[in-house]
């Protein structure tokens, strides 16, 4: 019973992992799953569809790992954040697609309440800004949107949740209806400082109170999943959203201690301890919860990384695969002033600019393929640069250290460019399913396995340190280049 099972539910897939009190991962199970794209800026999923895959997932993992559900001490879910679910309590099917969180359908809405002057005021109690992003705006557009839903949420019929809420109410068949702090801080609808759901921010977004989960820490009781489910009833005991699991998979204790995930975006994260409020457009979020004790973490979020070298591949067929960009980058070891601004959706933190669109800037009669992919690997750096930067003013102090995880760093060009780049050292972990590991160490901190985070924090491996080269006129040179390039596409 020293087996920790945890789902990692992400944006475009699902997966399951089996781990040990070591932390060593012994079964896995992964499925991509459809994104709807119904309209320009809309991006939907099927939360039905992301239940039943998760399920199949975790009795594969197990089937995986050569073990059943009895061996198994507790379940952890981390999860695409801020993604809005909202269901029947009656027969647990959603009343309509989940809005996911890159889904920009609300964006007028945003803008009108920032037009009415309620941002500071918004920022303040949650630490986030009036954006679409977050969830409570997609709540709202289903209530007022999809037929009989609001009068139906009023008469406490329906449920809201993000998908970690989502996930835990399906394994518990409808008994739990909870979630924890740290999803909970990105829905806009919860004051972080007093830790608790705003009736204030209730009333301004128009959200009937009745349909929001019990708030919980990220290690806590949350029930146990049904037997038939798995095949033993064991209890879910651990939950947090993707990035702040990932701070936790990181062992980022320390206030200071910064991890950056590159999957199809950029989440840079930093453990503050207390909240500190961004002066530089960043988030102030919940970075953990345990024991009622919140330590709190400054965001940084940048909603294209490795969809840049998507696009590069399906878009613009210049690679077949993503793992060809190191090649082409160490062939010309630089992009020599070409710029790819990866604004297809907007530009995040700390421009937070929905209109901005990308661009390819400084081409010349031989730029080739190598030039305008590496530009993408960069521009992935440079974005890295514009959150650290303001980090570092937000907090008065500059990082030294970054621990980066996710599936592009396994790009050793783009790890040691983040290093030249940022003028920090880069380490990445021996284990880089940090996310999935984050919701085992808490869901294992939850039922007693580990007894501290200093247990945990003993347990993360440097598997390889990359430190900076490049030499700072040259660094400085390069990312004003960057920051010419952003201007001539963004309204800051
Ligand atoms: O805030 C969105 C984030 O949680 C999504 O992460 O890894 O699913 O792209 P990911």
């Amino acid at each position: 019973m020293s087996h920790i099972l945890a789902i990692d539910q992400g944006t475009t897939s699902s997966r399951a992992i089996v781990f040990d009190a070591a932390g060593r991962a012994i079964g896995q199970a992964q499925k991509e799953f459809r994104q709807h794209f119904p309209h320009d800026g809309w991006v939907e999923h099927d939360a039905m569809e992301i239940w039943n895959d998760c399920l199949a997932l975790c009795r594969q993992a197990l089937r995986n790992a050569k073990l059943d559900a009895r061996d198994l001490a507790a379940i952890g879910i981390t999860n695409q954040r801020e993604t809005t679910v909202l269901w029947d309590r009656q027969t647990g099917e959603p009343v309509a697609p989940a809005i996911v969180w890159q889904d920009r359908r609300t964006a007028s809405t945003c803008a009108a309440l920032k037009e009415a002057g309620h941002e500071a005021r918004v920022q303040e109690k949650t630490g986030l800004l009036l954006d679409p992003y977050f969830s409570a705006t997609k709540l709202a557009w289903l209530l007022d949107n999809v037929p009989g839903v609001r009068a139906r949420a009023e008469a406490g019929e329906l449920a809201f949740g993000t998908i970690d809420c989502w996930l835990l109410w399906k394994l518990t068949r409808g008994r739990s209806h909870a979630t924890d702090a740290t999803n909970a801080s990105r829905t806009l609808l919860f004051n972080i400082h007093q830790q608790c759901w705003d009736d204030d921010l209730l009333t301004l977004f128009n959200i009937p109170a009745c349909l929001l989960p019990e708030v919980k820490d990220c290690a806590a009781d949350f029930g146990q999943c049904c037997p038939e489910l798995l095949g033993a009833a064991v209890p879910v005991a651990g939950i947090a959203g993707d990035q702040q699991a990932a701070l936790v998979g990181q062992a980022c204790f320390e206030p200071g201690m910064v991890k950056s995930t590159y999957g199809t975006g950029c989440f840079m994260v930093m453990n503050t301890g207390k909240a500190v409020a961004s002066r530089n457009r960043l988030l102030t979020t919940v970075g953990y919860r345990l024991n009622g004790e919140t330590h709190y973490a400054l965001e940084g979020s940048i909603f294209v990384a490795g969809a840049a070298i998507q696009w590069l591949r399906d878009g613009l067929n210049l690679i077949s695969h993503a793992s060809e960009t190191e090649a082409l980058a160490r062939q010309v070891g630089s992009a020599g002033g070409v710029y790819l601004v990866p604004a297809f959706t907007g530009l995040g933190a700390p421009w937070w600019d929905p209109d901005a669109r990308g661009a390819l800037l400084g081409l010349t009669r031989d730029t080739g393929i190598a030039e305008v992919v590496t530009a993408g690997l960069e521009a992935v750096c440079y974005q890295s640069r514009d959150l650290l930067e303001a980090m570092a003013a937000d907090c008065g102090t500059r990082p030294t250290t970054l621990r980066v995880d996710g599936g592009m760093v396994v790009n050793n060009w783009l790890s040691q460019t983040l290093a030249d780049v940022l003028g920090v050292c880069v380490d990445r972990p021996e284990v880089t399913e940090t996310t999935a590991l984050g919701a085992a160490y808490l869901a294992g901190l939850g039922v007693g396995l580990y007894d501290s985070l200093e247990r945990i924090a003993e347990q993360w491996r440097c598997e390889r340190e990359f430190s900076p080269q490049l030499e700072e006129g040259e660094r400085q040179r390069r990312y004003q280049g960057w920051r010419d390039a952003v201007a001539r596409v963004c309204r800051h």
